[in-house]
C-alpha cells in the first residue's frame, strides 16, 4: 500500500516542489490582519470552502492548480469519482484520476468529498441493463470496492445523489428504481455503512435549496434513514439563477439539521445571462455572500463547494443556454466580485472591523511604489503569502519586485505573476491586468506559497 501510494504521488512532486518548514515563520504581526484567502478566512471559523476540480487540468494549468490549491480547504472530484469513469466496465475498477485528485489533496491539507456512488447519469451502460439481484449485487460492489479503496482519504460521500425528480416530490424514475424498487435508497447506505463507517453518508439533489414538494420529499427520506441510523448528512447543491437564492433557504437548511444532521452546500454556482454586465456581477456577489452566511449561521453546515474555480471551468454555458459567469473568478484568474463577497461572509478581507485592514509598507515618497509581504495562512509545511503593491505621485502602468531571502526561504508556487528565482533572489513583475495602480492607491497584486523559515526580505519595487 505504502508503496504504490509513493508511485501514485510521483507526479506531483514534478511541479510542487516539496520542501519542509525548517522553523516557524514569523507570523505575529502578519497574522494581526483579516485573512486575505477563502481558504484561511473558512478555516479560522471552522467551515470547508471547497471547489469542484477537474483533473486534466490540474495536472496541466498551473493557474488552475495555484489557486485550487491557495483558496480552497476542501476539493470534490468534478467527474472522475463517478461511476462511469470508476468502473467502466463491470469488475475493473479505475481510480487513477480520483487519486491524483487525492494525492493532490493530501499535499496540500485539503478534505476529499465523495461525488457520488449511486446516481442515474454519467453510469456506465453495463449497470443500466442489470435488474433484480444482479443490480443490486453490481450496486453493494460498486460502493464497497470505491469506499474501500479510499477509505481514510474520503470524508464524506454523496451515496445517492438526485435520487428525487421535478415532479411533486416523486422518486426519479431512474434505472435504479426500476431495477431494485424504492428499496433500493436505504439498502445502498447500509452497504455504504458497512464499507466504511467513518465517512459521513450524504444525500445530494438540485432544486432542494428552498423548501418546496421535492426538498419536503428528502426530508421525509431523511428522517427515515436518520432513525435507521444511516444518514449523517444532506447535500443542497445551489446550482442558482442569479436573483433567486431562495428566502427560505436557511429554514430549509436548519430544518434538516435539527434532524440531527450535517447540511451542506455542495455545487454552489450563481448562472447570469450572458453577457454579464457589472451590475449584474455586484449582484451576483451579494447572492454569494448570502449563501454563505447561511452557511455559517448554521452550526452544522460543514461548508460551502463552488461547483468550479473560474467562470471558463464552469458546467453552465454547456447546459443552460445563454447563461454563464456564475463562478468566483475569471478566466485569467482574477478574483470576481463574488470572491470578495464571499471572503467576507467568511470574516477575511480587508473590510474586517475586528481585525483591521491589513498594513502595507508606507507609500513611496514622491514616483514610483512599493510593496508589502503578507503572509496570510501557515500549514506547517508552508505559508501562503500575499503581495500587495502601493503606487506613489502619478500611479504605475506596471512594476517590478525583486528581493533577496535572507534565510534560505524558497517559493513552491505562485500566481498572478511572472516570478524568477535564482538561488535567493526573486524578480516578480505583473502579468498585465495586475500592472496597474492608481496614484497613492495600493492594490493586491499576487501570491505565492512559500517555505522556510523566519525574517521577512528587504522588497524593491520598480515603476514602469
Ligand atoms: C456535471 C459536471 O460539472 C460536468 O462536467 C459533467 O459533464 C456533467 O456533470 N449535478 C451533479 C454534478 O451532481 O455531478 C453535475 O456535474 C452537475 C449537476
Amino acid at each position: 500500500m505504502l508503496q504504490t501510494r509513493t508511485r501514485r504521488r510521483a507526479w506531483i512532486a514534478g511541479f510542487v516542489t516539496v520542501v519542509m518548514a525548517s522553523a516557524g515563520f514569523l507570523l505575529s504581526s502578519q497574522f494581526a490582519h483579516a485573512q486575505s484567502t477563502l481558504r484561511a478566512a473558512a478555516t479560522a471559523i471552522g467551515k470547508d470552502i471547497g471547489v469542484a476540480v477537474d483533473v486534466g487540468k490540474l495536472q496541466n494549468d498551473s493557474t488552475y492548480r495555484n489557486l485550487v490549491a491557495t483558496e480552497f480547504n476542501s476539493v470534490t472530484a468534478e467527474n472522475v469519482m463517478k461511476m462511469d469513469t470508476v468502473q467502466p466496465s463491470q469488475g475493473q475498477f479505475n481510480f487513477g484520476p480520483g487519486d491524483t485528485l487525492v494525492d493532490f489533496a493530501q499535499q496540500n491539507d485539503q478534505s476529499v468529498y465523495g461525488h457520488t456512488l449511486v446516481w442515474h447519469s454519467q453510469a456506465p451502460g453495463w449497470v443500466r441493463n442489470l435488474s433484480g439481484d444482479a443490480l443490486r449485487q453490481a450496486m453493494q460492489d460498486h460502493i464497497t470496492t470505491t469506499m474501500n479503496h479510499w477509505e481514510g482519504d474520503i470524508f464524506a460521500w454523496d451515496v445517492v445523489n438526485e435520487v428525487v425528480g421535478d415532479d411533486n416530490g416523486q422518486l426519479r424514475d431512474s434505472f435504479w428504481l426500476q431495477g431494485l424498487g424504492e428499496g433500493y435508497i436505504a439498502q445502498a447506505f447500509q452497504y455504504a455503512r458497512q464499507a466504511d463507517s467513518e465517512a459521513d453518508l450524504y444525500m445530494n439533489d438540485y432544486s432542494i435549496d428552498g423548501i418546496n414538494a421535492k426538498s419536503d420529499r428528502y426530508y421525509q427520506l431523511a428522517q427515515g434513514l436518520v432513525e435507521q441510523g444511516l444518514l449523517d448528512g444532506m447535500g443542497f447543491q445551489a446550482h442558482l439563477i442569479l436573483g433567486q437564492v431562495p428566502g427560505d433557504m436557511e429554514a430549509n437548511l436548519q430544518r434538516f439539521a435539527d434532524l440531527g444532521l450535517k447540511v451542506r452546500v455542495t455545487e454552489l454556482d450563481i448562472r447570469i445571462d450572458m453577457p454579464a454586465d457589472s451590475n449584474e456581477l455586484q449582484r451576483q456577489a451579494q447572492d454569494f455572500e448570502r449563501v454563505v452566511d447561511i452557511c455559517k449561521g448554521i452550526a452544522d453546515c460543514s461548508g460551502v463547494t463552488v461547483w468550479g474555480l473560474r467562470d471558463g471551468d464552469s458546467w453552465v454555458p454547456d447546459v443552460f443556454d445563454g447563461q454563464g459567469a456564475p463562478l468566483l473568478f475569471n478566466d485569467d484568474g482574477s478574483p470576481k466580485p463574488a470572491h470578495t463577497a464571499v471572503l467576507e461572509a467568511l470574516g477575511g478581507g480587508e473590510g474586517d472591523p475586528t481585525t483591521g485592514a491589513p498594513t502595507t509598507s508606507p507609500p513611496p515618497t514622491g514616483a514610483g511604489c512599493s510593496a508589502a509581504i503578507e503572509v496570510v495562512n501557515d500549514w506547517g509545511s508552508g505559508w501562503q503569502a500575499n503581495v500587495s503593491v502601493t503606487a506613489g505621485d502619478g500611479g504605475v502602468n506596471g512594476w517590478t519586485l525583486d528581493w533577496t531571502w535572507p534565510d534560505g526561504q524558497s517559493i513552491s508556487s505562485s500566481w498572478n505573476v511572472d516570478i524568477a528565482q535564482t538561488g535567493s533572489s526573486v524578480t516578480a513583475s505583473d502579468v498585465g491586468w495586475n500592472g496597474t495602480v492608481a496614484s497613492g492607491q495600493t492594490r493586491e497584486a499576487f501570491g505565492f506559497v512559500g517555505s522556510g523559515s523566519s525574517a521577512e526580505p528587504a522588497v524593491t519595487c520598480t515603476a514602469l
